[in-house]
């Protein structure tokens, strides 16, 4: 089984999911976080039965939640997801905004970790909450003294802080130790900070993960999961958020209209990946891990005076351009000359100069892109 292997370039065209239709047809789309993968088979035979058999109606039950927590046992060694402390979402980011609401109130402020998902400004903002910056630090890893700076900044205005830590980081796919976790955690204590943490990549890291929920002093902490990234389901929507042990009373102050998010498809997407999606999971890491190695050698080959960390979290590949020679925003220029759709790296903060790859396509796309971006440079 090889998941990235499946589709040719006419299959993906045939695609109207947002990839496949924001460009014109001669573009190469390696932007938005969607893979170029077919729906894994236990999840495409879950879904076809329910419409074969009607079953269109709403959501019921904890099958997300007891499915996640099996996975989270099994590969992470995190037994403590309690059902009873989670409740079903739209998708992780209406999550992460339900649980800003209930630890905070608007004009109170929101630590994140430029460069980070860009919805991580606009929908913390639209929530009435302040953005506070901690920047990443060398190689792009948690830098635990500006995460304290910032905890210290927040706590000036005498309001509540709250922090929206991405485990792993997109987009530069880092993946936080046991350590900076550990680090993270002390902070949050030491300056009664609420953590909400996005670990909707998590699933993707073949090795070393670890949720954030998992560790000592995290109890009053949100996790927002979901399987949406890891087996494409961004389409089906449907998320989780969990919260820790001492984060019970917060979550029971979710409005009702929260529950009315999520499609009962999308629920059972979800539920069928996490419990029945391992064997194409692991299809899936062996074949992101072999993309890896390509986009190494293509960029050593096309684009060698580009710079990647290759950080493992997951198919999403931050690309420093800056000695390319094609200013603040090479997205640009890949676009208008190459005809390649990367992420610009400004919309994520502290990004200059920067390109977001996603690499979750076939080795013949991923190619062909690449050379087609070399091509830009050599026009430069
Ligand atoms: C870190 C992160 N959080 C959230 C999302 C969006 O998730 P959802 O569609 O479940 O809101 C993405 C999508 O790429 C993401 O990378």
């Amino acid at each position: 089984m090889h998941p990235l292997r499946e589709l040719t370039l006419e299959d993906l065209r045939r695609r109207t999911s947002i990839k496949w239709r924001e460009h014109d047809p001669d573009v190469l789309p390696l932007w938005v976080a969607e893979m170029d993968v077919r729906l894994a088979d236990p999840i495409a035979r879950a879904v076809s039965q329910a419409v074969a058999e009607g079953d269109t109606g709403y959501p019921h039950g904890t099958a997300y939640a007891e499915a996640f927590a099996a996975f989270a046992a099994e590969r992470w060694s995190w037994g403590g997801v309690d059902p009873s402390r989670t409740s079903l979402v739209a998708d992780v980011m209406t999550g992460i905004v339900e649980a800003l609401g209930v630890v905070s109130s608007p004009g109170d402020p929101v630590v994140v970790n430029p460069p980070v998902y860009p919805p991580f400004f606009g929908f913390v903002e639209h929530a009435g909450r302040e953005v506070v910056e901690a920047p990443l630090g060398e190689g792009g890893r948690l830098d635990l003294d500006a995460l304290e700076a910032a905890f210290i900044h927040a706590r000036s205005g005498g309001r509540p802080v709250t922090y929206l830590l991405c485990n792993p980081q997109n987009p530069t796919a880092i993946v936080h130790t046991t350590e900076e976790l550990r680090g993270v955690a002390a902070l949050a204590q030491t300056y009664d900070v609420r953590v909400v943490v996005d670990e909707i990549h998590g699933p993707l890291v073949a090795d070393g993960f670890v949720p954030y929920l998992s560790l000592d002093g995290t109890g009053n902490a949100f996790a927002l999961v979901s399987a949406s990234k890891a087996w494409n389901l961004a389409g089906m929507k449907a998320a989780l958020l969990v919260a820790g042990e001492d984060a019970a009373a917060d979550l029971a102050r979710l409005p009702e209209v929260v529950g009315h998010g999520p499609s009962h498809f999308g629920v059972l997407a979800h539920t069928t990946a996490y419990r029945e999606g391992g064997a194409w999971l692991d299809a899936l890491h062996t074949d992101l891990a072999a993309n890896r190695v390509l986009l190494a050698d293509l960029l050593a080959k096309h684009l060698p005076d580009a710079r990647w960390g290759g950080g493992p979290g997951t198919f999403l590949a931050w690309i420093d351009c800056r000695e390319l020679g094609l200013g603040d925003d090479p997205a640009a220029a890949f676009l208008e000359h190459g005809r390649v759709a990367v992420n610009s790296g400004l919309p994520f903060h502290h990004g200059e100069g920067h390109v977001r790859l996603n690499f979750g396509t076939t080795p013949e796309i991923l190619a062909e892109a690449l050379e087609r971006m070399g091509r830009v440079v050599g026009r430069a």
